[in-house]
């Protein structure tokens, strides 16, 4: 077999994050790669911070695709990808997850017979209108090795009938990440001390998913659930808001609710130090939800369905939806978790085992 060389695609927040790990692990064991940035997010705050603090080379290829509608932004994704392929030739190209940039990465590696990997594969919400579970069935269906973070994940793919033995149960990349940062955020962080916070005396939301901010009746509901669980418990919630969700709040004219504080989205080592320490955590995110089990802080999902169903099988998470009643209900249910639940997730070696596997 020649050695590898492989080719990482990757566009957002999250699998800058989930990636790291991976990239590093290359980097550490001189396999050839290059990483091929689409774009998607291109602000700093959802970018280039991550790439500073987790310690990663600037991308080798930045296609600059920016914002779009979903066919545009996966269209032009695909030709530029397709590009980059076709000048690097590489042996493999890894994918992470269910966003757009996984897709066109997923779509540009099929389209040329090079072997193709997908990192986090099998996560099944079972809600087709969501754009994300459109992309990783996608992804998932194209894909020559497919790397599941749980046994659960790893049967949803068996069961589409996707062959055993592509199949490989790793553990999320996402523990690797969280135990390579957490000493170092602990360390570093000082934003407890810049916003005031004690710890488990504050509750930490984040929301961003398309089905929620782009829906004002959604919104709105949240914001209420969140702020008059606050308002009676007498806390504060911190808020660092995705540029979408900023964008909607204020077309949609909404009210931001007293006790919550909206901050700009905030880089990995200080949002981990906020999940730690915060009492409770409110989210449509997927990844905090994996972070929240991981670090034993209790979660509410702010979703009607949730492709991490291992977080509420342990204890860490409920699914909520977006009503101020079930938000209300559920918050008081879980504040007062005590985080003694284990982590499905693997025990942080899924970065080795992958790379392993390109071996
Ligand atoms: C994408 C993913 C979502 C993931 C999220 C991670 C898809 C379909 N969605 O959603 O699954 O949870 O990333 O954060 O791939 N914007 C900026 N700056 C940026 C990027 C976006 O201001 O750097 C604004 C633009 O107004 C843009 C909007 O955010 O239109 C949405 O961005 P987009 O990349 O389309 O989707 P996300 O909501 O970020
Ligand atoms: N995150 C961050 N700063 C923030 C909010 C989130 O560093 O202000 C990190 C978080 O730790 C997690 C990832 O972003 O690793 C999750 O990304 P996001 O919620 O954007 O996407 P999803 O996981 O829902 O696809």
């Amino acid at each position: 077999m020649p050695a590898p060389r492989v080719a990482f695609v990757l566009g957002t927040r999250p699998e800058i994050i989930k990636l790291s790990p991976l990239i590093r692990a290359c980097h550490r064991r001189e396999i050839q790669h290059t990483v091929v940035h689409t774009g998607q997010h291109y602000s700093e705050s959802l970018d280039t911070v991550f790439f500073d603090q987790l310690e990663l080379p600037a991308p080798d290829h930045n296609l600059a695709v920016g914002s779009g509608t979903h066919s545009e932004q996966t269209a032009e994704m695909i030709l530029g990808i397709a590009e980059v392929l076709s000048d690097e030739q590489p042996t493999d190209v890894i994918v992470q997850g269910d966003t757009n940039s996984a897709l066109a990465g997923a779509i540009a590696a099929s389209k040329r017979n090079t072997a193709l990997g997908h990192v986090e594969a099998g996560l099944r919400s079972f809600d087709r209108e969501m754009p994300e579970e459109i992309n990783r069935i996608l992804a998932d269906h194209a894909a020559d090795s497919l790397f599941a973070p749980t046994g659960e994940a790893a049967r949803l793919l068996e069961a589409e009938g996707i062959d055993a033995d592509r199949i490989t149960v790793t553990g999320n990349t996402i523990v690797d990440a969280v135990s390579q940062n957490l000493e170092l955020a602990t360390r570093k962080s000082t934003i407890l001390e810049e916003y005031d916070l004690e710890p488990a005396e504050f509750y930490l939301l984040t929301a961003h998913r398309e089905e929620n901010v782009d829906d004002p009746d959604r919104f709105a509901g949240i914001l209420g659930g969140v702020g008059e669980f606050a308002r009676r418990t007498d806390r504060t919630v911190l808020y660092p808001i995705h540029p979408r969700a900023r964008e909607n709040l204020a077309a949609f004219d909404l009210s931001i609710p007293p006790s919550v504080r909206l901050v700009d989205p905030l880089g990995f080592l200080d949002f981990l130090v906020l999940e730690s320490s915060a009492r409770l955590v409110i989210t449509d995110s997927g990844g905090v939800q994996e972070e929240t089990c991981i670090l034993q802080t209790p979660c509410l999902t702010v979703r009607d369905t949730t492709e991490r169903p291992e977080t509420i099988d342990v204890g860490a998470n409920r699914l909520v939806g977006t009503e101020s009643s079930t938000i209300l209900a559920g918050a008081d249910e879980m504040v007062s978790r005590d985080g003694s639940w284990s982590n499905p997730f693997g025990d942080g070696t899924a970065a080795e085992q992958i790379v392993d596997s390109l071996l």
